[in-house]
């Protein structure tokens, strides 16, 4: 019965699970490799060519270690290196348990990850669970029904076999890349199911065999001292197994197959992905605790879906999913954001987690258009200081911290399948990294590279930023170094809408300096009384970083409050400039380059 008293237990059970879920405060735990880490992506096939053939390679990866270790980078997740027919560039696996001929050998890999151990760095590997190749022994003994192969994917019966032989997919369910989610094999006499193309035949999780036979997958690369992995695709792992057909959202009469239309309720976010998700860590957990170096495996889970489908990934505590499920929020911003709509996106995160939980910050993949090309070159510096200096791990995209700008891709030098007519979508991404401003920017000796040159390497190449008295390089390095400081590890987090376009974030750990970011997103000359806006601050504050547009020197001072004094300098930036500040106005952090 609903008594009063019975009311009062409700509310106070409910405030309580209201603070689990507040904002971030001060860390207490040891935090372990990962939280600290910034994870750099490197898309292999663009990094670095070391055989002349005009594809980047694990020899080639190896040969720029320094780069990571001048910079303060820990750990490196490689995109899929393992062989594949190339249709969706190395999401097409044929052979899990092998690299492809084009990054080298087995051999290779194990040199690279020798030397990454030496310099005590971690490495993380693309773990693609949801799909196969056509190409792949299982799936060819699967269309032959050899056992135990017969059930590794998801086949079934036509829905209805016209007279004329044509025959109906049992549903209405599409595929990302264009089309039936339905392929209809001859030799089989069924349809499998791809939400990618048609050569990525799904893997069936409901078959126990397929379960053990992927953790052997894992277990494969763990020996060889691998130190987690991203995993692709997660919310799409499992699917309905009624198949039921997917139907428009309310808002549209009719739909016509427009993928975006339909409310794919029953091939995304299903329940049993994640508890796929959860037996992997299991195993993760357990090796780990068997192996000789019992450090932490960890699972960055890629899945673009609502915070509420995202946040299942993390688990109900924090050993039961993944450490990091990726927070793409960061990418849903554009030029139309103001401080409202950012301070939201990264609300929306911390008011997500649960206590014990550890945040994570994209701003770039090699499935979205580069940060640079899409926010402006001016506002680069900015993200860094997000994704570096608020609380969690950053994950950088190679050639971000360069401002790296998309590649012009011609029809002709298209490579990947999904794009829109004649209009490359995910090749401008994915060009070579400029080194230098020598021949395709340092990357390959060849004319001829499988991704397009970005024309800008003459002037936006890594060299030439580690020369230039200021370059997003800088202060990229800068960033990392502070990442060392207490304050940004543990220190607890105020978010500040400062005005329309200015956004700023208070760092702050007792008995430690704090920091103030300030970044402006807006496309005016911006006056700044931070006073007026944030509490109890000193009123004056020393320049940690200024981003490379700010006319801002490391270590110049600014004033917080108004003053009608004439030496007074209240803080000013510039469109798209940004600042980090400190209390700490007798240390002058270091520029090295
Ligand atoms: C996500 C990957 O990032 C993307 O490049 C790929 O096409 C799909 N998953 C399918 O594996
Ligand atoms: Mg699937």
């Amino acid at each position: 019965m609903l008594t009063i008293k019975n009311v009062i237990f409700i509310l106070i059970v409910l405030l309580k699970i209201k603070c689990i879920k507040c904002k971030w405060k001060i860390w207490e735990k040891d935090l372990d490799w990962w939280q600290t880490s910034v994870i750099y992506q490197i898309y292999p096939v663009s990094f670095q060519d070391s055989d002349g053939d005009g594809k980047g390679d694990l020899e080639g990866i190896r040969s720029r270690l320094d780069y990571f270790t001048e910079t303060g980078i820990k750990t490196i997740w490689l995109s899929p290196i393992y062989t594949s027919p190339k249709i969706d560039n190395g999401y097409d696996i044929s052979n899990f348990t092998d690299v492809d001929p084009i990054f080298g050998t087995l051999d290779d890999f194990k040199s690279l990850v020798k030397n990454i151990k030496d310099r005590g760095m971690y490495i993380l590997l693309d773990f693609v669970p949801n799909h196969t190749s056509d190409q792949h022994e299982w799936f060819q003994k699967s269309i032959k029904r050899i056992e135990p192969y017969t059930d590794y994917y998801i086949w079934t019966d036509p829905k209805q076999i016209f007279p004329n032989g044509t025959k109906l997919p049992p549903n209405n369910w599409l595929s990302l890349f264009g089309g039936s989610a339905w392929t209809y094999n001859e030799e089989r006499q069924q349809f499998y199911y791809h939400k990618f193309t048609v050569q990525q035949p799904e893997l069936n999780y409901y078959n126990k065999k397929v379960r053990e036979d992927m953790k052997e997958v894992l277990k494969f690369w763990l020996d060889l001292g691998v130190d987690g992995f991203r995993v692709d695709a997660v919310r799409y792992l499992t699917e309905d197994p009624e198949l039921h057909d997917e139907l428009c959202f309310p808002e549209f009469k009719t739909c016509n197959n427009e993928y975006f239309k339909i409310n794919h309720n029953y091939t995304e976010d299903w329940p049993d992905d994640y508890d796929m998700v959860y037996e992997w860590r299991e195993f993760l957990d357990s090796y780990a605790k068997c192996s000789p170096y019992n450090h932490t495996r960890i699972m960055l889970t890629e899945a673009y879906t609502s915070i509420d489908d995202i946040t299942l990934y993390y688990g109900n505590d924090t050993n039961q999913g993944a450490q990091l499920p990726f927070n793409f929020y960061l990418l849903y911003a554009d030029i139309e954001s103001n401080s409202t709509v950012y301070k939201y996106l990264i609300d929306l995160w911390f008011d997500n987690m649960v206590e014990g939980q550890w945040a994570d910050w994209v701003t770039g993949n090699h499935d979205v258009t580069r940060l640079a090309t899409k926010m402006g070159n001016e506002i680069v510096d900015g993200f860094a200081m997000l994704s570096m200096l608020l609380p969690g791990t950053a994950v950088t995209y190679q050639g971000d911290e360069l401002g790296q700008t998309s590649s012009m891709v011609r029809k002709d030098q298209q490579r990947d399948r999904y794009n829109a007519g004649d209009l490359a979508i995910r090749d401008p991404e994915r060009g070579p990294f400029p080194w230098n401003d020598s021949l395709n920017g340092g990357f390959s000796s060849n004319k001829f590279t499988w991704g397009t040159v970005n024309p800008s390497y003459w002037e936006i190449n890594l060299e030439t930023q580690k020369k230039a008295e200021k370059s997003h390089y800088k202060v990229y390095k800068q960033l990392i170094d502070l990442r060392q400081k207490p304050t940004i590890q543990r220190g607890d987090l105020n978010l500040y809408i400062v005005s329309t376009w200015v956004l700023a974030f208070t760092r702050e750990l007792s008995g430690n300096e704090s920091y103030l970011t300030v970044i402006n997103f807006g496309s005016e000359m911006e006056f700044i009384l931070l006073g007026e806006t944030i509490p109890k601050l000193p009123d004056k504050l020393s320049v940690a970083v200024p981003s490379i547009n700010s006319d801002y020197k490391d270590g110049e001072i600014v004033d917080t409050k108004f003053s009608l004094h004439i030496a007074s300098k209240p803080l000013i930036l510039r469109p798209k400039a940004s600042v980090v500040l400190t209390t700490d106005i007798t240390v002058v952090p270091t520029t090295s380059p």
